[in-house]
């Protein structure tokens, strides 16, 4: 069944870009070999959103959506699109909450997965029910500073289903189901 997927890169201190939005850390690890978790996030998302930062770092490093290898409709989210858009640009700017946009993008994705980029949408999705699945590449780097995973302070504890561990080269693939969010016995009685 289709679901909404976030797909993310991660430095074993839980940075996602570092310093300055640092992201050739990323391609380096993804230019080396392929990965067979990544070839089926790709396989299986029909469309795409992300936002604004996202899109730029794309452009600034490799423009295209995963560098080319995925093609389909995405979607960034900005309150204020650039006037001037690159060519390899075929995406939508638009400006609406994450549950409009996540509707738009299940209409568009066609019985497949939705794809979320960032870390900040993936938190909007995650406040408001709309996230699925978790994917991450755990890379052996420390970058001591950047862009978080998460960081929400205050909200509540937001519960995780392991469902897959692979090494993939330097990599380590993790897949997470997100949680209903009922809690259990030995954490309702603490
Ligand atoms: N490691 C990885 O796998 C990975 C994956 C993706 C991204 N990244 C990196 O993470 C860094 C930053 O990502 P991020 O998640 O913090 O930022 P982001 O989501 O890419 O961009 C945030 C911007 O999106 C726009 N936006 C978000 N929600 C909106 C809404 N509901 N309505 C209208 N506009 C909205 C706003 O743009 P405006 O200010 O224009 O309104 C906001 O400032 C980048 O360096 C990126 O490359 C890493």
């Amino acid at each position: 069944m289709a679901a909404v997927v976030w797909h993310v890169t991660m430095s074993l201190d839980g940075y996602i870009a570092g310093p300055d939005e640092a992201m050739e850390w990323v391609f380096e690890y993804f230019s080396e070999e392929s990965n067979e978790t990544a070839s089926n996030v790709i396989e299986t998302t029909g469309a795409i959103i992300m936002g604004r930062r996202t899109y730029e770092v794309e452009d600034r490093y490799r423009p295209g959506i995963y560098g080319g290898a995925w093609t389909g409709p995405y979607f960034v989210l900005t309150h204020e699109p650039p006037e001037v858009v690159p060519q390899w640009m075929t995406g939508t700017f638009i400006n609406e909450n994450i549950e409009a946009a996540v509707a738009r993008a299940t209409d568009a994705a066609a019985g497949k997965n939705v794809g979320i980029l960032g870390a900040n949408l993936a938190k909007q999705c995650l406040e408001r029910g709309l996230l699925e699945e978790i994917v991450i590449h755990l890379a052996p780097v420390l970058l001591g500073d950047g862009v978080r995973l998460f960081a929400a302070p205050g909200v509540e504890r937001v519960r995780l289903e392991p469902t897959q561990v692979t090494r993939s080269g330097p990599l380590t693939d993790l897949r997470f189901r997100v949680s209903s969010g009922e809690r259990t016995d030995a954490e309702s009685a603490t």
